[in-house]
Order: structure tokens, then sequence, then C-alpha cells
């Protein structure tokens, strides 16, 4: 049967330094969904690559006294090397500075100034080099005049320039939006897209600029050179061939399945890209996704801040697939995630050395010691215990796919280690050393020890996305080497892997780390914090502002929903940090009439001596909890952002008496 196309990117990132872990969050997560696609029996194309222009790489470039070429081509060798260290299958790598990009990018922008979509005109605005932004007076003014998706100052450019005809477009984009509930996801961001840009109305872009160099040379009129958005995102097509001679990829795998970005960069994506594809004639791609961002100590890591961690320096300590793991394992793909170097060390002990690790070594040296090597048979179920991992077993490959489909790599793995973990309970429930002691439960420990091993085989085959290093070593140790066996398809059934395959013990997948030894070398890699460069102060400042996304409102409730709190104001009249919290401080609160203990997770933010005597908002009607041995009753109310890096408590303009309502 011919296999069916299946066409995923990344964005093509930025060679103005090189990549941290946030880049290579996304990228491992894209080769996760691409391998898996592979795995499921797609034909598929898997494009990466680099965005070579603009203002910012040509400013880079002059700082190093070398030329832009020159700059990135240095900068871009280490995208390939990360890559190939990472083990990230792409088909194709695009440079916005190839010959049949640049080609593609003036050509798609002739026909449309030809059809008059792009027309010439002269322009004043506020622009953001670091992002390459356009912004407008309203945007500027709610981002209180900077740039509102990185919080820098932005610079007024004025020049004669070529606009795309955005706003002929937006109105059937909303359309398409709104009847293609699954082109932007996660949902929220379809909404912010409407709502924020959309339907407040766009004008046209401006896709030129004259007052640099560095660009694809718009061929009608040298004196511009294209925005580098209109040229960035042309890579999708112009690897694909699209206007040139050979069109073939471009007939076989557009529209793509899914554009895999950052939501910093959803705009252009769901916005800019879908009405060039308009204008141009051509379907849009199927799915947007825009993923979170990995912040360190709350603030996003970005390229210029410094504040980065080097995936190459945790692949040479602890391996390719512990840290494929860790960032497709541990945070949700549509929220942002903070990287902990306590979590990523705990991980690699509990789920990769202890849950996956042992119950592969486990399970071996059980089929050597029992059976000399040898996979037994399998005939005396006790389907109570049996019925713990088979049918989660069986169920897996569906719950996979279902994962899959839905962007979310970090639940379709989740699902695999669920397993794992009930195999090692099973372990733990059937107790094989007891069942050797009795000849006549041989029969019954070989069906264990089966069911082990074939659980182990549907694991491997499960991981082959995810943990490409792994997955290989588990099947060597359990003598697997028939591609059938490693078929997804062949998980669907219980009962493959054939009685009688030699087994052999191998080395430990994931040796134990000595946590203590390792998070003190990790504090070592991290940005010290030391007095910021004036450069990286802009940068810091602008990124608190930002903080993360606002979440959504709640549902409406009503007036007798909201009267149900009862909000007083309170003194603290004595403040004691919790010994046994890393958050916890300890309030004893004037409540006007009554004393009371109230426990906040304030810490971080506040020394106790800071709130002694201060008045604070207490929900005052709230249920007593324990927390660390201590009865707190009540809660004292914060004002934070999103990413929990500023807070406030919340208190009065007035010096008022302790125990007034709050309404
Ligand atoms: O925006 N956490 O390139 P870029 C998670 N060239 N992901 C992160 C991240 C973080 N802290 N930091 C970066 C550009 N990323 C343009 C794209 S596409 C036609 C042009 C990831 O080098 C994330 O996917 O700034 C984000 O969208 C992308 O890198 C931005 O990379």
């Amino acid at each position: 049967m011919e296999k069916r196309p299946f066409y995923i990117t990344t964005p093509i990132y930025y060679p103005s330094a090189n990549l941290h872990i946030g880049h290579t969050y996304c990228t491992v997560n894209t080769d996760a969904l691409a391998r898996y696609k592979r795995l499921t029996g797609y034909d598929v194309y898997f494009l990466t690559g680099a965005d070579e222009h603009g203002q910012k790489i040509e400013r880079k470039a002059a700082e190093k006294g070398v030329t832009p070429q020159q700059y990135v081509d240095e900068i871009v060798k280490g995208f390939h090397d990360l890559w190939q260290l990472m083990d990230i299958s792409n088909d194709g790598f695009v440079r916005t500075t190839d010959d049949y990009h640049i080609k593609c990018v003036q050509k798609a922008f002739r026909k449309l100034y030809e059809q008059g979509d792009i027309y010439k005109s002269s322009y004043t605005g506020m622009y953001c080099t670091p992002c390459e932004s356009f912004w407008t007076e309203t945007q500027l003014k709610e981002s209180g005049g900077v740039c509102p998706d990185c919080g820098r100052p932005v610079e007024e450019v004025r020049e004669e320039s070529y606009f795309l005809r955005v706003s002929k477009y937006a109105p059937r984009l909303i359309d398409y939006i709104r009847e293609h509930p699954d082109f932007i996801q996660p949902a929220s961001r379809a909404k912010e897209m409407l709502n924020n840009f959309l339907l407040p109305g766009l004008e046209d872009l401006c896709v030129s600029r004259s007052t640099f160099k560095w660009g694809v040379p718009v061929d009608f009129d040298d004196r511009h050179v294209v925005y580098v958005w209109f040229d960035a995102v042309l890579n999708y097509l112009s690897k694909l061939g699209y206007l040139s001679d050979d069109d073939a990829m471009f007939k076989r795998y557009w529209p793509a399945d899914v554009h895999i970005v950052g939501k910093e960069i959803m705009r252009f994506h769901t916005i800019v890209w879908p009405i060039m594809l308009m204008a141009l004639g051509l379907p849009l791609p199927k799915h947007v996704y825009g993923h979170g961002w990995l912040v360190l100590d709350g603030k996003k890591m970005g390229k210029s801040t410094g504040n980065v961690v080097d995936p190459v320096k945790l692949i040479d300590r602890y391996g390719v697939d512990a840290v494929r793991y860790f960032l497709l394992s541990e945070f949700p793909f549509g929220s942002d995630g903070n990287f902990d170097n306590a979590t990523l060390v705990t991980r690699i002990n509990s789920d990769l050395a202890n849950d996956l690790g042992n119950l592969l070594s486990r399970t071996v040296a059980m089929i050597e010691k029992y059976f000399g090597g040898s996979i037994p048979g399998h005939d005396v179920q006790v389907p109570e215990e049996d019925g713990t991992i088979i049918p989660i077993a069986l169920g897996l490959a569906d719950r996979i796919e279902e994962c899959m489909n839905a962007f979310h790599p970090n639940e379709a793995i989740g699902e695999i280690f669920k397993l794992v973990r009930l195999c090692n309970k099973y372990i733990d429930i059937t107790a094989p050393w007891l069942l050797a002691k009795d000849d006549e439960k041989k029969s019954r420990l070989g069906t264990v020890l089966y069911n082990l091993a074939e659980c182990l085989r549907i694991i491997g085959v499960c991981l082959q996305p995810y943990l490409t290093r792994t997955a290989p070593k588990l099947f060597a140790q359990l003598g697997i080497t028939d591609p059938a066996l490693m078929d997804f398809d062949s998980i669907r059934k219980f009962g493959a892997i054939p009685v009688g395959q030699r087994v052999e013990k191998g080395e430990a997948l994931f040796p134990r780390i000595d946590v203590k030894k390792e998070l003190e070398y990790l504090e070592s890699l991290l940005p010290k914090h030391d007095e910021p460069k004036a450069e990286e102060k802009i940068e810091e400042k602008a990124e608190e502002k930002t903080g993360g996304e606002l979440p959504e409102l709640l549902p409406e409730i009503s007036y007798d929903d909201f009267a149900k709190l009862d909000l007083r104001l309170a003194k603290v009249i004595a403040c004691e940090e919790v010994k046994k919290s890393k958050k916890l401080l300890k309030c004893t609160l004037d409540m006007g009439g009554e004393t009371r203990i109230v426990l906040s997770g304030i810490k971080h933010w506040y020394a106790p001596e800071q709130l002694i005597g201060r008045m604070v908002v207490v929900v005052a009607n709230l249920a007593p909890k324990v927390m660390c041995g201590i009865e707190s009753h009540g809660m004292i109310l914060c004002a934070s952002d999103p990413a929990d890096e500023q807070l406030s408590a919340l208190t009065t303009m007035a010096e008022l008496a302790p125990g007034f309502k709050v309404r």
C-alpha cells in the first residue's frame, strides 16, 4: 500500500548565537512526532533549518568583524552538530541563504506584486529589531511602548516599502479559523490570535526593508530586501521546490500536516503565513501547534540574555536518551515549563535507571537464571495477576496514537512508563523467586517471565520514537532482531515474542547517578548571577515584564457566588519561616477580635520581618488546612505574574482597622 505523506516542520532558528535547550526542546519533540509517524507507516518529510537574514544577524556579524555569510556559516555548522548529537531525524535542512530559497522568495514576492497583493508605499513605523517585527500604535499602547512580544525597546523606522495586503485577506482568515477549530493548537492560542490581532483589525504588513542589505533582494527593485519574516516562512515551500523547475516534493507534501513553533511566533504562522498562502492560492497547513517555553528561574531562556542551558553539556554527561527523555516527558507541550536540575537528575534515576533499567535487567536475569536464557512458554495464566499488565499493554498503541495525534508527546511517553511501572509491580505481586522454589509452579513462572518479556518488547517498540538509543539496546537484550517484532502494528496483539528466543544480559540501560554530586555539577553550569551587562539588563527588564502568558479569565460567577467569600483585613503581628517547608511563612494575624495562624507560600518573595506590622487581605472563611503539621486558617491574597516571578501581597491604600470587610 502506498504510504501517506506527512510533512512536519520546526521553526528555522536564527543563527544569532548557539542554540540552547529551548530550541532543542522544540526540535526533539518534533523529532518524536516525525519518528512516530514513520513508525506508524507514513512517508514523513521532517524539515528544520536556519533563518539567516535580517538586521539582527547583520549587526552581530559587524560586531564580530566578519561578513554576515561567514558569521552564519560558522553558527549553522553548530546547528548540524547539535541535531546529529541529539539524534534528530530531519529529512531536510533549509538555509535561507541557499540559492533555491532565495529564488523562491523572489518569485513569490514578484508574483504577489504582479497580482496586486503587494504594493509600494511609504511607511513610518515602530520596529523591534531582535524580533524583526513592526508594531502598530494600538499594540504599543497596550504594551506600554515596548515590543509586545519580547518587551524590548522599539525604534522608529521611516522608509519607502512594499506592503502585503493583509487587510484584504483578514476576513477570509477569520472565517477559516472559525471553521477549522483544530487549525491553531492549543485552542487557547486560536482565541488569542482572533481576539488580540485579527478581530481588532489588521493593517497591511510592510514586507521590504531598505535600511540594510542583508536579505533577499527584491529582484525588480534592488534598493529593497525582503522582510525577514516573509522570507523565513517561505522556507516551508522553498525546500519542497515550490516555483522551481522540479516541484515534485511540493506536490507530494504540501500542505504541511503541522508546523511546530514556539508560542511567541504563532502570530507569524497563523496570520501572516496563512494570508501569504491565500494570496499565493495555496492551501493552508493543516495544523500549527504553538508550544510553551522552557523557563529558567521563571525567565524565558534567551540567546541574548545568556540565561541558557547548553544541551551539549547535558548530553556529554548523561547521554542523549536521558536528555531526550527529560525534554519529552517532563513538560506538557502546550504550556511553559521550568527547567529544573533537581527534577532532571531525579527523573534520570527514578524513571530511567530504576523503573525502566531495572525492569529489563531483572527480567533478563530471571530468564537466564530460571530458564537458561531462553524465553519460556506460557500457559498458566492467572487472570487477576496477568490482567494488571496484558490489557494495558494491548491498549498502549491506541493510547499513544491518541496522544501523538493531539501533539502531546509527553502524555504518550507517560503512557509507556505507566506500563513500565505496572510491570515492576507485577514482579512484586507474582514474586517469581518464590515460584522458582516450587517445581510445580515452573509453568506459572514461565508465563510470568514470558508476559514480562513480551511487555518489554511492546515497551521497546513504543519507545523507538523517543529513546532512540535505548530501544535498540532493549531489543538486543531480549534477542529481538526481526524488524516485524519492532513494528508498531505488532503490538496490537499480545504474544509475538517467540518462545525459545535467547535473551542476553547487557550493560545497565541507565547507570544510577549520584544526585548530590550531579546537582553540584549542574549548578556550576548555570549562568552566574553577576552584575549583568547593560544590554542584558535591558533584556532582563523586558522579560520581567512578560513573565509568561496571562491565564484566561475563569467563567463568570453570580454576585451570590462572590458573596460567599468573606474577605477581611488583617494585621500581621508575628511572622516566621516554617522550617520544614521551602515555601511557607507562618503568619500570626490580628483579625480584629481574634488571632489566627495563616500559612502562606510566599517565603521566596518576603522575609518575615518585611510583613510584620503590615495589613493584608485574608479569605477568612476558607476551611482550615494542615500543612507541615500546622493548621492554617485562611489565605492571604497576593497578585503575581503567570511565571510567579513577581508577587505582591494585597493591602489597602489607607490604614484601616483589622477585621474590616473587603468587598
Ligand atoms: O523565531 N523554550 O527563531 P529563534 C522553548 N527565526 N522553546 C524555545 C525557547 C525556550 N526558552 N527559546 C526558543 C525565530 N525556543 C525565527 C523563526 S520560522 C519561519 C522563523 C524555540 O531562533 C521555539 O520553538 O528565535 C521558538 O519559537 C523558536 O525556538 C525561536 O527560535
